[in-house]
């Protein structure tokens, strides 16, 4: 059932329809958006096992065909070569109904649906139903669609919203609890940044939210969703800064997955990036030691690593450099002052960068 429905307030409109068995509104979601075109699912053959059937069983319908495309379970499948299969196996299978595309699973399966749905005859319609924590909270919302190159994560990509977005979080029941951990690593960023009663919330909760009650995922779903869903209006191409708070840890964070090659989930680099960020934050004397413990412990008491631990600090450096090649030449940090507060820095200095990194593996000890 649909609990709630947030607006991307952009023209047109994206809708998300957040609640427990959601799914069951799919085919209605479907002929309330339009969208009356074949349609090519695109997921893995673990969510298809899991959940597959209980969507297709919603689609079916007798003057619609579908086909299902599975690709296989990792990041590897954001590639452009992975993008031309796809579009070679929907070639075939377009008919006079013209196609949608729908993307059920992961950040993953969702990035690049988006992308091929981007490209594919300039633009084709795509619907996105994300089965994971981190996608029903940020991934699937906001357009941003990519495929990874050998020179680097999410390099080719575009923005591009899906028709609406679908988050059913009975889904969830099935996710292993490290991805819970991962997903939840990113709420802790959206509180972080925008929400202190959200950040009270998961402190309260963050037990039932790891054990998947449906009904506090529902909330924080609804609650990061309609964080992300106001920046994104504001800022759909990320060029006025509004959309880069999003970013909180994430300059320590892409730096660590890459520096760990990705032995690092994404959720995990975030957590460490976050903590990172807030020391950073304190020695320029804008934030109190308190925050920082309190964003630390939270992070810890979810399960998730606070400490950068035995990465070597010059990999972590080296890629930080990679990255600012990308930024304008210089690097940009996002900070915290408060919970609920942040403030944008370009170009802090390496050895105050090198000293948090630094405090950072000596506090795994
Ligand atoms: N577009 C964006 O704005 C944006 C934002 C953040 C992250 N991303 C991208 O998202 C990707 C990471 O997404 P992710 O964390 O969802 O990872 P993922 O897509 O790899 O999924 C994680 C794992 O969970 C499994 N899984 C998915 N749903 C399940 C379910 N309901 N039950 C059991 N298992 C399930 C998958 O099979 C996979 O093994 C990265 O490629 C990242 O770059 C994109
Ligand atoms: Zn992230």
């Amino acid at each position: 059932m649909i609990k709630k429905t947030i607006t991307v307030a952009l023209r047109p409109p994206c809708r998300i329809y957040i609640g427990p068995g959601a799914l069951g509104d799919c085919r209605h979601l479907f002929d309330k958006e339009d969208l009356r075109q074949d349609i090519a699912l695109v997921t893995t053959a673990a969510v298809h096992r899991l959940h597959g059937r209980d969507l297709l069983k919603q689609l079916r319908a007798a003057d619609r065909r579908l086909l299902v495309l599975t690709v296989p379970d990792t990041e590897k499948s954001k590639s452009a070569h992975q993008a031309l299969t796809l579009i070679k196996e929907i070639t075939a299978f377009e008919g006079k109904k013209g196609l949608c595309l729908l993307a059920m699973g992961g950040g993953v399966v969702g990035d690049l649906t988006g992308f091929v749905a981007s490209i594919y005859k300039r633009g084709t319609p795509y619907v996105q139903i994300p089965t994971t924590l981190l996608a029903q909270i940020d991934s699937s919302i906001g357009g941003k669609t990519a495929v990874d190159t050998a020179f680097g994560k999410n390099l080719i990509g575009s923005f591009y919203q899906p028709r609406f977005i679908l988050s059913d979080t009975r889904l969830l029941s099935t996710l292993p609890l490290a991805e819970r951990r991962n997903g939840l690593a990113e709420a802790v960023k959206y509180a972080a940044i925008e929400d202190p009663r959200l950040f009270a919330f998961i402190e309260r909760d963050f037990r039932v939210l790891l054990k998947a009650d449906p009904r506090s995922l529902a909330h924080l779903i609804a609650r990061c969703a309609a964080i992300k869903a106001k920046l994104v209006s504001k800022d759909e191409r990320d060029e006025k800064g509004i959309r880069a708070v999003l970013n909180f840890g994430h300059t320590f964070a892409h730096a660590l997955e890459a520096a760990s090659r990705y032995a690092l989930s994404h959720g995990e680099a975030v957590s460490i990036g976050m903590v990172c960020a807030c020391r950073l934050s304190e020695k320029q004397g804008w934030l109190c030691a308190e925050t920082t413990q309190r964003v630390e412990g939270l992070l810890r008491q979810i399960g998730l690593p606070t400490s950068i631990g035995q990465i070597p600090i010059p990999a972590v450096m080296r890629a930080m450099q990679h990255d600012k090649k990308f930024n304008l030449g210089t690097n940009r940090f996002i900070l915290l002052e408060n919970i609920g507060k942040t403030r944008i820095e370009r170009d802090i200095c390496e050895p105050v960068i090198r000293e948090v990194l630094r405090e950072s593996a000596a506090a795994a000890s």
